[in-house]
């Protein structure tokens, strides 16, 4: 049940007879204010946003490929789309924007890449990865609040959230998300949002329980002083919410701690470590439209399994 009045994103859900506490709930029981981060629900990704990179190279993580390759086909449509600046929020390891940039410069359209991220580190990561002739300007923000009205530099830019970071949290977040990209943009700007789509919610699912998706969750333990021993790990699917979640279920009782804050785990305790949400093309034309904005294009490719979608206000 979604208890979106008590906490902006705090939900809790029986799954398999299970009830786990979502991420910010659990962030919120433990003091921790102000720290949300897609991808890194929990607060051990809050301290180490930069797994993601790890997560980002496994191979396993075919979503990346889906996208990067739907970029790479229609480079040239989305390059002459993108304008003077490629504002990359939540940049990643920057490759999908890399792609973008090299098709702009090779065509001599001048665009300035602006990686966006929580992570100083990320952003140095993507930024070290880009053509050296195009101009960078990275920003370190936290876009789960609303933009900063400087954001923008130039009069038509191109704002990006690959990767299905969109779907990293629960309806109302992703709601806020698509607010937060429209309250920033003016009339000549796009947003390009990329998303894994609902094709076969069971299949998907399969792919997720491959043990070496799991392991991406090995980092995010290990930093929160957490042995593998100490916790059942398994992804779970909920196919009417068209969501799939990978949580940690405690074996033993265990404090941790979290920045300043001890933190008790009893036995028994699921939490959900990544959450990731299935789109129906439908639901992208909802959020856009809650956001005022609308679908201008759509890139999909031939399974229909990956979508980037291009809106505008
Ligand atoms: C799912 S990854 C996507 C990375 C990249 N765009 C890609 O497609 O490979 C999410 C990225 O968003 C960043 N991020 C997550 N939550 C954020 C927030 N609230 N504000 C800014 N960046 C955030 C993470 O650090 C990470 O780089």
């Amino acid at each position: 049940m979604i208890k979106g009045d008590s906490a902006q994103y705090r939900f809790d859900k029986t799954i398999q007879g299970q009830t786990i506490t979502f991420p910010v709930e659990f962030i919120k029981e433990n003091g921790i204010k102000d720290k949300i981060y897609v991808m890194c629900e929990i607060p051990a990704n809050v301290v180490l946003a930069e797994k993601f990179l790890e997560v980002a190279k496994a191979e396993a993580f075919e979503i990346t490929d889906a996208e990067k390759k739907i970029i790479r086909e229609n480079a040239d449509e989305i390059a002459a789309l993108t304008g003077e600046e490629l504002l990359d929020f939540g940049c990643g390891d920057g490759t999908k924007a890399g792609i973008i940039l090299e098709t702009a410069k090779d065509r001599d359209m001048t665009t300035k890449y602006r990686p966006v991220d929580i992570s100083p580190r990320i952003i140095f990561e993507a930024s070290a990865r880009t053509p050296k002739e195009i101009t960078i300007e990275g920003r370190i923000l936290d876009f789960s609040k609303p933009l900063p009205k400087d954001l923008k530099t130039t009069d038509k830019s191109t704002f990006a959230l690959f990767g299905s970071t969109l779907g990293n949290g629960n309806a109302r977040y992703q709601e806020e998300l698509m607010k937060n990209f429209a309250g920033a943009m003016q009339e000549k700007d796009n947003l390009l949002v990329g998303v894994q789509l609902n094709y076969d919610f069971e299949t998907i699912l399969k792919k997720y329980q491959d043990p070496e998706v799991s392991s991406f969750a090995e980092p995010m333990l290990r930093n929160l002083g957490i042995e593998k021993e100490d916790v059942e790990l398994y992804v779970s699917g909920d196919k009417e919410e068209q969501t799939i979640q990978l949580n940690i279920k405690m074996l033993k009782d265990k404090e941790i701690s979290i920045e300043k804050n001890k933190v008790n785990l009893p036995k028994g305790k699921v939490i959900n470590l990544i959450v990731s949400h299935k789109y129906e093309i439908p639901e992208m034309e909802h959020l856009a439209e809650i956001a005022g904005l609308k679908i201008k294009k759509s890139f999909l490719n031939p399974e229909s399994s990956y979508g980037i979608f291009v809106l505008e206000k």
